[in-house]
């Protein structure tokens, strides 16, 4: 059988949900052997993993190089990749948002000033607003933006909402709650559509396990 090729995002969230994987019989115990090592394989249960960027997920599915993964909702409404949203996992739950320095008021009628890495989502927020924005578009550390000036506003995600605190910036609305998402390249569902229904319905169940 040819091994299903599932895409994990590097870091704390990754493993959570791999771990959603391993209990739903896709486990890989190489995987948590601490090292440097991005493919793992179970050749038993058919079975690839690979850790790549979170941000990268999307790209890796949508292109067909793994024919699942997980990524946030964040990167999927930024980037729109062409993929199937499979499942909501309810879990690396934050939400998109505008931030600002507490005193900040905004003037409608001038044009407002937005640093970002989610161009898009801030564009079409603002759009649905019919708002004039100016987008400043930043890799990260978008707090510091408004300290210094840069942009009246921030969006990004707000998950504790400690850095916000701890740069003295408060959030001004909500755009939208993100979470992450089992996704699959549309060509594998139609043609692995029973072992990828396989392990959605298997996590699936597992949330309506969950208290
Ligand atoms: C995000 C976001 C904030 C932080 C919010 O960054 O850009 O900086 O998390 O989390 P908090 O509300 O719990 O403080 P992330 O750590 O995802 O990485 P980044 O700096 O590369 O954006």
């Amino acid at each position: 059988m040819k091994m299903l090729n599932i895409a994990l995002p590097k870091g704390r969230l990754g493993e959570k949900v791999y771990a959603m994987f391993e209990k739903a019989g896709f486990e890989c115990p190489s995987i948590r052997e601490n090292n440097r090592k991005l493919i793992f394989e179970n050749e038993e249960v058919g079975v690839r993993y690979f850790w790549v960027k979170p941000s990268d997920v999307a790209i890796y599915v949508e292109r067909g190089a793994a024919d699942i993964g997980v990524a946030g909702k964040d990167i999927l409404l930024e980037y729109t990749p062409d993929v199937y949203e499979l499942l909501d996992l309810d879990t690396g739950k934050c939400r998109m948002a505008v931030a600002a320095k507490a005193d900040f008021r905004d003037d409608p009628e001038r044009t407002l000033k937005v640093a970002t890495k989610f161009s898009n989502i801030a564009r079409s927020y603002y759009a649905s607003q019919g708002r004039d924005i100016d987008i400043i578009h930043l890799n990260g550390s978008i707090e510091i933006a408004p300290i210094l000036g840069l942009s009246d506003v921030i969006v990004d995600i707000v998950e504790t909402g400690t850095t916000l605190k701890e740069n003295n910036l408060v959030v001004m609305e909500t755009i939208v709650p993100i979470s992450a998402r089992l996704i699959a390249n549309k060509a594998s569902y139609q043609f692995r559509t029973a072992q990828i229904r396989k392990i959605m319905q298997e996590m699936a169940a597992q949330l309506e396990e969950k208290p």
